[in-house]
């Protein structure tokens, strides 16, 4: 039996990238055998009858067309667990159930490849279920663009740690939306721009969620560390279990909407004003990140503002990035991984990386 099967879930950004990625590659390795089976979308499935490969020249068309509707977890896995050949299911969506599932998947030995942090970064049960069921039945699950998009950040972790490092430390600036509002708002040169025209800024731009609060509440910097901590052998319950700073003024959590959240916001410049003075009196700038301790005895995870002295390699940071620094054992001096931490092109490399990290050894 050769080939492996591949089934796409998520056709959005990340989505549609990966498959015009996948395309291109599989054109450039014609003696690769690696066949889509089925692509879905949230209202639409195509699902090859026979495990056919679906042509990749017209997938758009074909999806939409399809008569199928959508297909909940158990019909996948139901479709998936026929599979005449070992498969890799890929979730490019932000879906809560279908990341719940991921451990039926894996004890089906359906492989997994997946720039959805959701899974990893939830309770830990969902985390030793999903790797345990993968350790019994044989199925690899990656999951690289959780944390820096398609930087190598998961897998240089566990290539440190499989070949026997110890970490001691992880850094991590790994939301490219308050990367961008941090690197505005405080600068080596000294800033006086309000914390609130960064905010405003950012999201005309388009790099803040919707509602800029869900960046602003630090939940996507603590599920991503929940993940690097995790990684490194410290097994935190949940990414509520360790402080995490918000940047929400608790007066402004409970505002409906966002037009007067936005409004509001600037009556609150004051309180990051200081703190930036404070910072700027010690020659340091203000940054917005994650840290894992392992050191010592005192195990710790926290999310927050940080000052960094201006020589140090968070304090240049430009645009949008991420670092994530990480030292070890062998590391005493860290080593830093930098560069664009989101957009579709990089987290759609990132996870097509890992499917071929997979398929050959399915
Ligand atoms: N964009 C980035 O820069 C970035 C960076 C790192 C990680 N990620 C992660 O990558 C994933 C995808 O992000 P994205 O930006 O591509 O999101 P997106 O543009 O919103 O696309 C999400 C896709 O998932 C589909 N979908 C949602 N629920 C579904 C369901 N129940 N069944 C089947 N399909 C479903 C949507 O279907 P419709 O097309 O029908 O709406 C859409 O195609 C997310 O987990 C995100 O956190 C993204």
């Amino acid at each position: 039996m050769t080939g492996v099967n591949l089934a796409i879930v998520g056709t959005g950004l990340v989505g549609s990238a990966f498959i015009r990625q996948l395309a291109g590659y599989l054109q450039k390795n014609a003696n690769v055998s690696y066949n889509v089976v089925l692509i879905a979308r949230s209202k639409k499935t195509l699902a090859s009858k026979d495990y056919s490969p679906i042509s990749l020249d017209n997938w758009e068309k074909q999806v939409n067309e399809s008569s199928e509707g959508a297909w909940n977890v158990d019909q996948i896995l139901s479709y998936l667990e026929k599979s005449p050949k070992p498969v890799v299911l890929i979730d490019n969506t932000s879906n809560e159930t279908l990341a719940q599932s991921y451990a039926k998947f894996a004890a089906k030995a359906i492989s997994i490849a997946t720039p959805n942090k959701k899974a990893f970064s939830s309770e830990v049960s969902l985390w030793n279920d999903i790797f345990g069921a993968a350790q019994k039945s044989g199925a690899l699950v990656y999951h690289e663009a959780t944390v820096g998009a398609g930087l190598p950040v998961i897998s240089t972790l566990n290539d440190l740690i499989n070949t026997g490092d110890k970490v001691i430390k992880i850094e991590g600036i790994v939301s490219g939306t308050l990367s961008y509002i941090f690197n505005e708002f405080s600068t080596v040169s000294g800033s006086n721009v309000k914390f609130s025209d960064v905010v405003n800024k950012a999201k005309e731009l388009g790099y803040t969620e919707p509602d800029p609060r869900e960046d602003l509440n630090g939940l996507d910097v603590a599920r991503k560390v929940t993940i690097l901590s995790r990684l490194s052998g410290y097994n935190v319950e949940s990414p509520s279990s360790f402080p995490v700073e918000s940047l929400i003024p608790k007066p402004l959590e409970s505002v409906a909407e966002v037009p007067e959240f936005m409004e509001k916001l600037p009556q609150y410049d004051g309180d990051l004003d200081k703190i930036r003075k404070e910072a700027e009196a010690e020659k340091k700038v203000l940054r917005y990140v994650g840290k894992v301790d392992l050191s010592g005895g005192n195990k710790s995870v926290k999310v927050g503002i940080e000052k960094y002295d201006a020589s140090h390699p968070f304090a240049s940071l430009k645009g949008s990035d991420n670092v994530i620094s990480i030292q070890t054992e062998r590391y005493p001096n860290p080593l830093i991984i930098q560069g664009a931490g989101a957009g579709a092109e990089v987290t759609a490399a990132g996870v097509l990386a890992d499917v071929l990290k997979v398929a050959p050894r399915l």
